[in-house]
């Protein structure tokens, strides 16, 4: 199948990002934070900017000579950490209004970096950026945060390694690490050895400088925001869906034309208002234009078989992808359900809201095939475990499956402090838990909510939530 060259794109998304941008900062001191029991929640949840589509912006955009303009763009710490390192690999980028404005310098054309990049917090924006230096001639060292330097990166070094680049990391191939990009790459054939879109984005990242044919065979679909984009951009990239799973080639070395993108919104963000209100009473609230793209779309599906009043309004296509106005409304008879394993990849960075809205269903929720989630930004399974169990519900695990007894409405007591382990979406799922449960919840720390949701905390309290912060 020959992907729709104009389907990101036209994206049109204009609505400025409502409410104020909070300095909540990963990297800074923690902000502990507590959510009480509220309800209804009423009204418009206008979430920001998608955070994948962001990402992959900046980098492309950076990768392409001439001007690329984007609106709608997340302005979160992980995104702006992108942009940063696509400055200090020669791209030149400002933002005027409400337009960003990134002056790229082509296809393998990256200059050499004076610094350290340091990704924060960002598991897609190192990953993928190492993907887009690993075939020019240069060599770049990156770093993060605490929860980035204990991540896997051999996934994306391994493959990195067949284009001809080097490696260099400590134990386990964990950041600090140095790139040596491939001064003569050769293009490569790659399965995928995990569901994951970052290492398959890396890999098209890397073919994109190297002479010939890349392909990358992924045996579960992820999320396909890369291959669309880069057709957007005027990349020959084809993808097959064999019985082997989706065969995407990619034709190394194309002419990259700079693009006008609208950032749609994010629906992982659009999760945390949607789940909020089929929780708490007599809540009725709108989430206008989320991309209902399959490949990330999976929660909503899972609500919906778990009986929850959620709706979708106003369905359109948009940039050649469904899109729609999410309606969620209190939603008391959920039911638990098992979620199949091969919805995993679809909705991978929703388990944790999933299993605060599993507690107030009647019955078990079971999560199977979600090894993933122990590779996030924190070890997902076990931080929900933990604070859930605090808040009074049962939650057993394994390796890759999870099971939460849910309680019903009304009874999940709450009353306990979690740790985020510098997750952002750890740290929302509680806050969010707390809107429901009989007694607050606290989180240790919020600073890391401002890396994918800076306006979290405007955002829901003008819905009429209550969270705020506490004193350190
Ligand atoms: C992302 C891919 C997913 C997801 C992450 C964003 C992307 O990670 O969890 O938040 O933009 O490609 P994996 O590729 O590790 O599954």
């Amino acid at each position: 199948m020959r992907m729709d060259s104009t389907s990101v794109m036209s994206y049109h998304f204009a609505r400025p990002l409502t409410g104020k941008t909070f300095a909540m900062s990963s990297h800074g001191d923690p902000i502990p934070m507590i959510s009480r029991k509220c309800g209804p929640l009423k009204g418009e949840a206008q979430v920001p900017g998608d955070k994948s589509i962001s990402h992959r912006s900046l980098i492309l955009g950076a990768m392409t000579v001439g001007e690329t303009k984007v609106t709608g763009l997340l302005e979160g710490q992980d995104v702006l950490d992108t942009a940063k390192a696509m400055q200090a690999f020669g791209a030149k980028i400002e933002k005027q209004g409400g337009t960003w404005h990134i002056h790229g310098v082509g296809v393998g054309g990256f200059m050499e970096p004076e610094n350290v990049i340091d990704c924060g917090n960002s598991g897609t924006g190192v990953r993928l950026i190492m993907g887009a230096m690993a075939t020019c001639p240069i060599t770049a060292t990156f770093t993060g945060d605490a929860s980035l330097n204990k991540r896997p990166m051999a996934r994306v070094t391994d493959p990195l390694a067949l284009f001809g680049a080097r490696s260099y990391g400590r134990q386990g191939g964990r950041l600090p690490m140095t790139i040596v990009g491939a001064a003569d790459p050769t293009p490569v054939s790659y399965t995928t050895p995990v569901p994951s879109a970052q290492v398959k984005s890396a890999v098209l990242l890397a073919g994109l400088n190297a002479p010939g044919e890349t392909v990358v065979t992924e045996r579960e679909a992820t999320r396909d925001h890369s291959e669309r984009m880069l057709a957007g951009f005027g990349a020959e990239i084809e993808t097959r869906v064999t019985d082997e799973g989706r065969v995407i080639t990619l034709q190394g070395r194309p002419e990259f034309t700079p693009q006008t993108i609208a950032v749609p919104r994010d629906p992982s963000s659009a999760a945390f208002p949607v789940c909020a209100a089929l929780i708490t009473e007599g809540s009725d609230v709108v989430v206008p234009n989320i991309g209902l793209n399959p490949t990330r779309a999976g929660l909503f599906t899972t609500l919906r078989d778990m009986g929850a009043d959620l709706t979708y309004e106003n369905e359109r296509e948009e940039g050649g992808e469904p899109a729609a106005d999410l309606r969620a409304r209190f939603s008391p008879d959920l039911k638990g359900i098992e979620v199949p394993a091969d919805r995993a990849a679809s909705m991978i960075d929703e388990y944790p809201i999933l299993s605060v809205v599993a507690a107030f269903a009647e019955g078990k929720t079971h999560m199977p095939g979600v090894k993933e989630l122990r590779v996030k930004e924190s070890d997902r399974i076990d931080a929900m475990a933990r604070g859930l169990r605090a808040a009074g519900v049962r939650v057993d695990e394994g390796d890759d499956w999870w099971t939460v007894h849910g309680l019903g409405h009304g009874n999940v007591p709450g009353g306990a402090t979690c740790e985020s382990f510098l997750d952002h979406r750890i740290a929302m799922s509680f806050l969010i838990l707390g809107m429901a449960t009989n007694a607050p919840m606290s989180v240790d720390d919020g600073g890391p909510i401002a890396t994918s949701f800076p306006i979290f905390e405007p955002l829901m309290n003008g819905l009429g939530a209550q969270v705020e912060r506490q004193e350190a």
